[in-house]
């Protein structure tokens, strides 16, 4: 199979997956309108890759992909809240607080990151009263990654820093937290979903690690391709307003480096990322995540 049709059936098992969550009215329609807008999913994709790197199935880790991608949406709709980055557009379409008020989606996104935890919690249909230990770890990783340490974390540090100066080490380790930490987290919650299945030895420790540094070149190298997007696409193209950053005076890599030298950081960083994967010794097939790293350098939404 080719990568594009490898990413195609990855982002369809996603779908299908996502679109039987939320079925009601009122909070579940917010909820659904944000989850169901077409994102790129690449966070579910990263899970269910390294399942398959790690030995195990991309079904095996499809509900662990589909918690991360509802908790990454609710940082989005929060994200694009009139406190925080005030966008008028997301995935292509008015942003939630736009059509359901601030009020609906403050609380969609409340309902989403509970939601998360509890298809974790629950995957595969079966009730954490049977808990095993992948999915007590899975949810370990993800509230690590979504909190104060993490995502949360770092989305403090980016708002209160708008209009403020910051260093390049300030900045990366901003970056790292608001959106490393939850690629991160998707990418070894994949690793962990192999775990009742072979149980742990070095070499799931070599995975798990191996896929945390990946993540995080990867989301390094992410987060500044957003940025250059911000300053250089087009509002049509990415499905999300173009100039956000400089609206909201915040310090990026392209204002302290210049698109140039950023496109460099983003190979720099991508080359990284590939280097660690291909230097452990995985059980399944790593072809496609390398090629993904590729993509996502030169990605243009
Ligand atoms: C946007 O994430 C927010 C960042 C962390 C830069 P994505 O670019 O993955 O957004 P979607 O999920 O495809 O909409
Ligand atoms: C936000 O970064 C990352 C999140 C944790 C949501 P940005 O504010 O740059 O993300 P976009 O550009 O709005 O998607
Ligand atoms: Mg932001
Ligand atoms: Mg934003
Ligand atoms: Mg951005």
């Amino acid at each position: 199979m080719g990568f594009e049709q490898e990413l195609e059936r990855a982002r369809s098992l996603v779908e299908a997956r996502l679109g039987a969550f939320f079925p009601g009215d009122g909070l579940e329609e917010a909820m659904r309108y944000s989850l169901l807008a077409g994102g790129k999913r690449i966070r579910p994709i990263l899970t269910m890759k390294f399942c398959q790197a790690a030995g195990g199935t991309m079904e095996e880790a499809l509900d662990f992909g589909c918690g991360v991608e509802m908790l990454h949406t609710y940082s989005l709709i929060h994200d694009d809240l009139p406190c925080m980055d005030n966008d008028d557009l997301r995935r292509g379409r008015p942003t939630n607080h736009k059509v359901y008020g601030e009020c609906v989606a403050t609380l969609a996104g409340d309902a989403l990151q509970a939601a998360a935890f509890r298809t974790v919690l629950s995957a595969g249909g079966k009730s954490s009263f049977r808990i095993g230990p992948a999915r007590a770890l899975a949810a370990e990783i993800l509230a690590e990654a979504a909190g104060e340490g993490g995502m949360c974390g770092g989305q403090y540090l980016d708002t209160l820093g708008d209009g403020q100066p910051h260093t390049l080490e300030e900045l990366t380790a901003i970056n790292d937290r608001k959106t490393g930490a939850l690629l991160r987290a998707a990418c070894r919650m994949g690793v962990a979903a192999t775990m009742d299945g072979m149980g742990v030895d070095a070499s799931w420790d070599d995975w798990m690690a191996a896929a945390g540094e990946y993540a995080t070149n990867l989301g390094l190298a992410f987060q500044i391709q957003d940025d250059i997007l911000d300053a250089t696409s087009t509002a049509q193209e990415l499905g999300k307003p173009i100039g956000s950053d400089a609206a909201n005076q915040k310090t990026t890599y392209v204002t302290l480096l210049g698109v140039e030298a950023c496109r460099e950081k983003v190979r720099d960083y991508t080359e990284r990322a590939k280097a660690v994967l291909s230097r452990t010794s995985w059980a399944g097939e790593t072809g496609f995540l390398l090629e993904l790293a590729d993509r996502l350098a030169v990605r243009r939404s």
